[in-house]
Protein backbone atom coordinates (compact mmCIF):
# COMPACT_ATOMS: atom_id res chain seq x y z
CA UNK A 1 0.00 0.00 0.00
CA UNK A 2 1.39 3.88 -0.93
CA UNK A 3 2.06 5.97 1.25
CA UNK A 4 1.10 5.10 4.52
CA UNK A 5 3.96 3.97 6.97
CA UNK A 6 5.11 0.87 6.40
CA UNK A 7 4.74 -2.33 9.47
CA UNK A 8 8.09 -1.87 10.51
CA UNK A 9 8.24 1.72 11.19
CA UNK A 10 4.71 1.03 13.13
CA UNK A 11 6.34 -1.75 15.55
CA UNK A 12 8.70 0.81 16.30
CA UNK A 13 6.57 3.98 17.37
CA UNK A 14 4.08 1.54 18.92
CA UNK A 15 6.75 -1.11 20.29
CA UNK A 16 4.31 -3.59 18.79
CA UNK A 17 5.18 -6.13 16.14
CA UNK A 18 2.30 -6.09 14.69
CA UNK A 19 -1.99 -5.23 15.42
CA UNK A 20 -4.83 -7.84 15.78
CA UNK A 21 -7.85 -4.35 16.27
CA UNK A 22 -7.78 -0.98 14.45
CA UNK A 23 -9.96 2.03 16.13
CA UNK A 24 -10.81 5.03 14.14
CA UNK A 25 -11.85 7.54 16.75
CA UNK A 26 -14.72 10.73 15.65
CA UNK A 27 -15.55 14.00 16.61
CA UNK A 28 -15.19 14.60 20.06
CA UNK A 29 -14.72 10.68 21.06
CA UNK A 30 -10.72 10.95 21.39
CA UNK A 31 -10.91 10.20 25.23
CA UNK A 32 -11.89 6.87 24.13
CA UNK A 33 -8.09 6.29 23.03
CA UNK A 34 -6.87 6.67 26.86
CA UNK A 35 -9.15 4.48 27.73
CA UNK A 36 -9.19 1.59 25.41
CA UNK A 37 -5.35 1.68 25.53
CA UNK A 38 -4.23 3.49 28.24
CA UNK A 39 -2.41 6.43 27.07
CA UNK A 40 1.30 7.07 25.49
CA UNK A 41 -0.36 8.71 22.65
CA UNK A 42 1.98 9.34 19.28
CA UNK A 43 1.08 12.52 17.45
CA UNK A 44 0.41 12.05 14.14
CA UNK A 45 3.09 14.94 12.80
CA UNK A 46 5.97 12.60 14.06
CA UNK A 47 4.48 9.47 11.64
CA UNK A 48 5.55 10.05 7.65
CA UNK A 49 2.32 9.16 6.09
CA UNK A 50 -0.11 10.01 8.67
CA UNK A 51 -2.01 13.12 7.96
CA UNK A 52 -2.85 16.06 10.38
CA UNK A 53 -6.52 16.29 11.37
CA UNK A 54 -7.10 20.05 11.68
CA UNK A 55 -10.80 19.66 12.77
CA UNK A 56 -11.43 20.83 15.95
CA UNK A 57 -12.64 17.70 18.35
CA UNK A 58 -9.56 15.43 16.80
CA UNK A 59 -6.82 15.11 18.81
CA UNK A 60 -4.62 13.73 16.17
CA UNK A 61 -2.61 11.14 17.34
CA UNK A 62 -1.80 7.12 17.23
CA UNK A 63 -2.35 5.12 20.14
CA UNK A 64 -1.50 1.44 20.79
CA UNK A 65 -2.44 -0.92 23.81
CA UNK A 66 -3.73 -4.32 24.96
CA UNK A 67 -7.09 -4.82 24.82
CA UNK A 68 -8.33 -8.40 26.32
CA UNK A 69 -5.25 -9.62 24.84
CA UNK A 70 -5.57 -7.99 21.19
CA UNK A 71 -2.53 -5.48 20.60
CA UNK A 72 -5.11 -2.66 19.16
CA UNK A 73 -4.35 0.59 17.56
CA UNK A 74 -6.22 3.52 17.93
CA UNK A 75 -6.76 6.86 15.67
CA UNK A 76 -7.81 9.31 17.62
CA UNK A 77 -9.02 11.54 15.01
CA UNK A 78 -9.19 11.35 11.02
CA UNK A 79 -9.08 13.78 8.24
CA UNK A 80 -12.07 14.89 6.17
CA UNK A 81 -12.68 15.60 2.63
CA UNK A 82 -14.01 18.56 3.78
CA UNK A 83 -10.33 19.41 4.52
CA UNK A 84 -9.64 19.30 0.91
CA UNK A 85 -7.85 16.06 1.52
CA UNK A 86 -8.52 13.18 -1.04
CA UNK A 87 -10.26 10.30 -0.79
CA UNK A 88 -6.79 7.74 -0.99
CA UNK A 89 -5.99 10.57 2.06
CA UNK A 90 -9.00 10.42 3.92
CA UNK A 91 -8.82 6.48 3.96
CA UNK A 92 -5.38 6.33 4.88
CA UNK A 93 -6.10 5.25 8.39
CA UNK A 94 -7.82 1.99 7.32
CA UNK A 95 -4.77 1.45 5.28
CA UNK A 96 -2.03 1.99 8.18
CA UNK A 97 -4.26 -0.61 9.76
CA UNK A 98 -4.11 -3.56 7.21
CA UNK A 99 -0.41 -2.86 6.90
CA UNK A 100 -0.01 -3.45 10.91
CA UNK A 101 -1.48 -6.30 10.27
CA UNK A 102 -5.60 -5.45 12.35
CA UNK A 103 -8.12 -7.80 10.60
CA UNK A 104 -10.70 -6.04 11.96
CA UNK A 105 -10.93 -2.34 12.30
CA UNK A 106 -14.01 -0.63 14.26
CA UNK A 107 -15.20 3.52 12.84
CA UNK A 108 -16.63 5.57 14.98
CA UNK A 109 -18.06 8.99 14.27
CA UNK A 110 -20.39 11.98 15.13
CA UNK A 111 -23.52 11.61 13.79
CA UNK A 112 -26.57 13.86 13.10
CA UNK A 113 -29.56 11.26 13.90
CA UNK A 114 -32.58 11.66 11.06
CA UNK A 115 -34.53 8.60 12.47
CA UNK A 116 -36.48 10.18 15.30
CA UNK A 117 -36.95 6.94 17.16
CA UNK A 118 -32.84 7.83 18.05
CA UNK A 119 -31.74 9.85 21.35
CA UNK A 120 -28.88 12.04 21.76
CA UNK A 121 -26.07 10.72 23.13
CA UNK A 122 -26.96 7.21 22.40
CA UNK A 123 -24.64 4.80 19.84
CA UNK A 124 -26.29 3.41 16.72
CA UNK A 125 -24.69 0.42 15.08
CA UNK A 126 -24.12 1.22 10.95
CA UNK A 127 -26.25 -1.45 9.90
CA UNK A 128 -25.02 0.11 5.66
CA UNK A 129 -24.07 3.16 4.46
CA UNK A 130 -25.51 5.75 1.57
CA UNK A 131 -21.73 6.73 0.13
CA UNK A 132 -23.29 10.67 -1.31
CA UNK A 133 -19.46 11.78 -1.24
CA UNK A 134 -19.29 11.75 -4.89
CA UNK A 135 -15.20 10.38 -4.13
CA UNK A 136 -14.49 6.81 -3.94
CA UNK A 137 -11.47 5.29 -2.96
CA UNK A 138 -10.86 2.95 -5.20
CA UNK A 139 -11.05 5.16 -8.11
CA UNK A 140 -7.10 4.76 -9.29
CA UNK A 141 -5.84 2.79 -7.22
CA UNK A 142 -2.38 1.86 -7.66
CA UNK A 143 -2.30 -1.64 -5.82
CA UNK A 144 -3.27 -4.15 -7.60
CA UNK A 145 -6.44 -4.60 -5.53
CA UNK A 146 -9.63 -5.22 -7.63
CA UNK A 147 -12.01 -2.57 -8.32
CA UNK A 148 -15.26 -4.23 -8.12
CA UNK A 149 -15.83 -4.93 -4.19
CA UNK A 150 -18.86 -6.71 -3.14
CA UNK A 151 -20.23 -4.19 -0.55
CA UNK A 152 -23.44 -6.44 0.31
CA UNK A 153 -21.87 -6.66 4.24
CA UNK A 154 -20.11 -3.56 4.38
CA UNK A 155 -20.51 -3.68 7.88
CA UNK A 156 -20.14 -6.99 9.41
CA UNK A 157 -23.29 -8.64 10.72
CA UNK A 158 -21.30 -10.90 13.25
CA UNK A 159 -19.56 -7.77 14.79
CA UNK A 160 -22.90 -6.45 14.79
CA UNK A 161 -24.65 -8.77 16.72
CA UNK A 162 -21.58 -8.89 19.21
CA UNK A 163 -22.09 -5.66 20.13
CA UNK A 164 -25.85 -6.28 20.08
CA UNK A 165 -25.05 -9.08 22.73
CA UNK A 166 -23.30 -6.62 24.96
CA UNK A 167 -26.17 -3.66 24.68
CA UNK A 168 -29.23 -5.10 23.21
CA UNK A 169 -31.13 -1.98 23.57
CA UNK A 170 -28.70 -0.74 20.75
CA UNK A 171 -30.22 0.69 17.50
CA UNK A 172 -29.13 0.00 14.08
CA UNK A 173 -29.52 2.25 10.98
CA UNK A 174 -28.63 3.40 7.41
CA UNK A 175 -25.42 6.33 7.46
CA UNK A 176 -25.41 8.88 4.96
CA UNK A 177 -21.58 10.05 4.03
CA UNK A 178 -21.16 13.61 2.94
CA UNK A 179 -19.05 15.71 2.08
CA UNK A 180 -19.76 18.76 4.36
CA UNK A 181 -18.16 21.27 6.06
CA UNK A 182 -21.81 22.80 6.27
CA UNK A 183 -24.43 20.41 7.67
CA UNK A 184 -27.64 20.07 6.02
CA UNK A 185 -30.38 22.32 4.97
CA UNK A 186 -33.65 20.85 6.25
CA UNK A 187 -34.70 19.98 2.76
CA UNK A 188 -31.90 17.81 2.40
CA UNK A 189 -32.45 16.32 5.39
CA UNK A 190 -35.85 15.45 4.47
CA UNK A 191 -34.38 13.73 1.06
CA UNK A 192 -31.62 12.30 3.17
CA UNK A 193 -34.86 10.46 4.95
CA UNK A 194 -36.30 9.62 1.64
CA UNK A 195 -33.33 7.79 0.48
CA UNK A 196 -33.47 5.56 3.61
CA UNK A 197 -30.82 7.35 5.79
CA UNK A 198 -31.23 7.40 9.91
CA UNK A 199 -27.98 9.02 10.14
CA UNK A 200 -26.05 11.67 8.61
CA UNK A 201 -21.77 12.71 8.79
CA UNK A 202 -19.17 13.47 7.20
CA UNK A 203 -16.82 10.37 7.53
CA UNK A 204 -16.80 7.24 7.53
CA UNK A 205 -17.97 5.92 4.14
CA UNK A 206 -14.75 5.85 2.53
CA UNK A 207 -13.08 4.30 5.20
CA UNK A 208 -15.54 1.25 5.19
CA UNK A 209 -15.21 0.90 1.55
CA UNK A 210 -11.00 0.36 1.59
CA UNK A 211 -11.73 -1.92 4.80
CA UNK A 212 -13.79 -3.92 2.54
CA UNK A 213 -11.32 -4.35 -0.16
CA UNK A 214 -8.69 -4.82 1.86
CA UNK A 215 -10.93 -7.79 3.61
CA UNK A 216 -10.93 -6.05 7.28
CA UNK A 217 -13.59 -6.86 9.21
CA UNK A 218 -15.80 -3.95 10.08
CA UNK A 219 -17.79 -2.25 12.61
CA UNK A 220 -19.38 1.51 12.14
CA UNK A 221 -20.68 2.79 15.36
CA UNK A 222 -22.53 6.47 14.96
CA UNK A 223 -23.07 8.82 18.45
CA UNK A 224 -25.59 10.54 17.83
CA UNK A 225 -24.70 13.73 18.63
CA UNK A 226 -27.40 16.06 17.27
CA UNK A 227 -30.64 15.35 15.55
CA UNK A 228 -29.94 16.91 11.55
CA UNK A 229 -31.01 19.66 10.56
CA UNK A 230 -34.96 20.77 11.13
CA UNK A 231 -36.01 18.07 12.81
CA UNK A 232 -36.06 20.10 16.13
CA UNK A 233 -35.37 23.32 14.39
CA UNK A 234 -32.98 24.45 16.52
CA UNK A 235 -29.65 25.58 14.66
CA UNK A 236 -26.73 23.38 14.82
CA UNK A 237 -23.19 23.72 16.25
CA UNK A 238 -19.84 21.76 16.26
CA UNK A 239 -19.31 22.86 20.14
CA UNK A 240 -22.50 21.04 20.68
CA UNK A 241 -21.34 18.13 18.13
CA UNK A 242 -17.85 18.22 20.21
CA UNK A 243 -19.75 17.73 23.53
CA UNK A 244 -21.85 15.05 23.05
CA UNK A 245 -19.17 13.51 21.71
CA UNK A 246 -17.68 13.44 24.87
CA UNK A 247 -20.33 12.87 27.53
CA UNK A 248 -20.62 9.44 25.27
CA UNK A 249 -17.34 8.85 25.07
CA UNK A 250 -17.37 6.27 28.60
CA UNK A 251 -20.14 4.37 26.76
CA UNK A 252 -18.49 4.14 23.29
CA UNK A 253 -15.17 2.92 24.98
CA UNK A 254 -17.12 0.00 27.06
CA UNK A 255 -18.97 -1.27 23.93
CA UNK A 256 -15.43 -1.02 21.95
CA UNK A 257 -13.59 -3.11 24.68
CA UNK A 258 -16.55 -5.54 25.24
CA UNK A 259 -16.65 -6.51 21.47
CA UNK A 260 -12.72 -6.45 21.07
CA UNK A 261 -12.81 -9.25 23.98
CA UNK A 262 -15.51 -11.33 22.05
CA UNK A 263 -13.33 -11.08 19.22
CA UNK A 264 -11.88 -14.62 17.57
N1 LIG B 1 -24.69 16.43 9.87
C1 LIG B 1 -23.51 16.05 9.35
N2 LIG B 1 -22.49 15.65 10.07
C2 LIG B 1 -22.64 15.61 11.41
C3 LIG B 1 -23.84 15.98 12.03
C4 LIG B 1 -24.93 16.40 11.21
O1 LIG B 1 -26.03 16.75 11.69
N3 LIG B 1 -23.66 15.83 13.36
C5 LIG B 1 -22.40 15.38 13.54
N4 LIG B 1 -21.77 15.25 12.35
Amino acid sequence: MTGGPTRDAIAALTERESHRVAVVLGSGLSDVARSLTGGNPVPYADIAGIPVSRAAGHEGALYSGEVAGLATLVFAGRVHLYEGHDARVVTSAVRTAATAGCDTVILTNAAGGINKGLQVGDPCLISDHLNLTGHNPLVGAEDARPHFVDLTEVYSRELRTIARSLDPGLKEGVYAGLVGPTYETPAEVRMLRTLGADLVGMSTVLEAITARALSLRTLGISIVTNFAAGITGEPLSHDEVKEAGKKASERLGSLIAGVIERLR
